[in-house]
């Protein structure tokens, strides 16, 4: 990818009025956390009709729980990496207003991020199916599978499966941030998922500026974006932000 491209990029970046990121599992791959589709996909593994659709969960939530155990392993030892902390710097710096995810790992929250809009949940805490309590995922003992709430009630993480809505609250909030914004930095999703994918397609209609950061092409990238970071995110976000600090007054 050009440098030059990544120029034009800051340089958007720094002039845009109301810039939002849309995430997705790509910028935490890098902090070990499996994405879902692509050669290394966790969908290649599993299958999401059977793991990943609410009605796969109600019906078999102890087959279910041995894929989230395994999820849970994996993100318990997750950091966030270079590319959460320079979005994370990016709203530090007023150029970021928020970033919406469609990652339930919490790794933006814990790089620095203060408005971040969790689109599909968020897998720190568990509810009961039976009695509606909820817990943190670290209160629970992963050993026997399905946790159970002491009411015997089965514990299913706070995260949006197949088949269910998207909580009212980040949905409305993520739609008014994209009615909003006029610059969109798309990291590391497929746009694949609806209704998240709609989100960068609202945002173009109101002429607004889409900057894709991904390792390859997307069904957006020919679509609609404006400008397209090839490459790894945790190596083009940290250079974004140092030219926008480096050059940032030669925008204005
Ligand atoms: N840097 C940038 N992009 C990357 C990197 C990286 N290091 N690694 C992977 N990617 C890109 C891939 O090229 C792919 O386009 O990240 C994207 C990951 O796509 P998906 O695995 O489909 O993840 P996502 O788009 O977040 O999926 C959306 O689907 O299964 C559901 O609920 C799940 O939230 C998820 C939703």
């Amino acid at each position: 990818m050009s440098d030059d491209a990544l120029f034009q990029a800051a340089e958007a970046l720094s002039r845009a009025h109301y810039a939002v990121a849309l995430t997705g599992a790509g910028i935490s791959v890098e902090s070990g956390i499996p994405a879902f589709r692509g050669a290394q996909g966790l969908w290649n593994r599993y299958d999401p009709a059977q793991y990943a659709h609410i009605s796969a969960f109600m019906d078999h939530p102890g087959k279910v729980w041995k894929m989230l155990g395994e999820l849970y392993g994996i993100m318990k030892r997750a950091q966030p990496n270079a590319a959460h902390i320079a979005l994370a710097e990016l709203e530090e710096m007023g150029l970021l207003k928020a970033v919406v995810t469609q990652n339930v790992d919490g790794l933006h929250q814990r790089a620095g991020s203060k408005r971040v809009i969790e689109f599909h949940g968020n897998g720190e805490t568990l509810v009961c199916l039976s009695c509606g309590r909820s817990f943190r995922v670290e209160e629970v003992s992963l050993d026997e599978l399905p946790p159970r709430c002491p009411c015997s009630g089965i514990l299913k993480p706070n995260v949006v499966f197949f088949g269910e809505s998207i909580p009212p609250e980040a949905l409305s909030e993520a739609f008014e941030e994209a009615r909003r914004c006029d610059l969109m930095l798309v990291v590391g999703t497929s746009a694949q998922v609806y209704p998240a994918a709609e989100l960068p397609y609202k945002v173009a209609r109101e002429g607004g500026t889409i900057i894709e950061v991904n390792l390859e092409e997307t069904g957006l990238t020919h679509d609609l974006t404006t400008l397209f970071l090839k490459g790894r995110a945790t190596d083009l976000l940290p250079r974004l932000v140092d030219l926008v600090k480096a050059e940032g007054q030669a925008f204005t």
